[in-house]
């Protein structure tokens, strides 16, 4: 099941599968390709149906700009202290929102891995392409992630 925005085109996705070399439906009669057209700030799927997610690359798109960017074109990049509030904000929200959902969806036991480029622990505004992140707890009362270093990606990936 693949997910995304409803103005995604699906159709350039539909068409790779179908003809890419390495598409997983190359050679396989019994794997049925689907997609929702929805945001991931929702739920997307049944509760309680999912074993294995993965999102990667998306998560650091927020569900709406929170404020103006006086200085910069990204947020990343901005020392507007005001700006950078608001967006660390919206992100911290729409995170929690994404991780609820996602514990709906997930089975007991389920497990969602996210690629994100994450904020340095120490500047404010100020991000680097990093980590791994793995939903360990399922639980819709607190959900929580654990996060995996570029080094303990390494570790499991070789
Ligand atoms: C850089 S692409 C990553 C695509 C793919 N996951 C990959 O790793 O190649 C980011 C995707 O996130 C989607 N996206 C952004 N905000 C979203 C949202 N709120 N809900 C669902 N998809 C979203 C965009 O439409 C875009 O297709």
């Amino acid at each position: 099941m693949h997910t995304d925005l409803p103005s995604n085109d699906f159709s350039a996705l539909f068409e790779a599968l179908e003809s890419d070399p390495d598409s997983y439906l190359r050679g396989e009669k019994a794997i049925f390709a689907s997609a929702v057209g929805r945001s991931f700030y929702q739920q997307l799927l049944p509760s309680g149906s999912v074993t294995l997610g993965w999102s990667s690359w998306s998560v650091q798109w927020l569900s709406r700009t929170p404020a103006l960017i006086p200085d910069q074109v990204q947020i990343a990049y901005s020392h507007d202290a005001s700006a950078c509030a608001a967006f660390a904000r919206q992100a911290a929200e729409d995170w929690h929102a994404f991780l609820l959902h996602r514990a709906d969806e997930l089975k007991p036991g389920g497990q969602l891995v996210v690629l994100s480029m994450a904020r340095t622990a120490t500047a404010g505004c100020h991000f680097e392409l990093s980590p791994g992140i793995a939903v360990v707890n399922t639980r819709r009362s607190a959900p929580k992630a654990a996060v995996f270093t570029p080094a303990d990606m390494k570790a499991v990936t070789g």
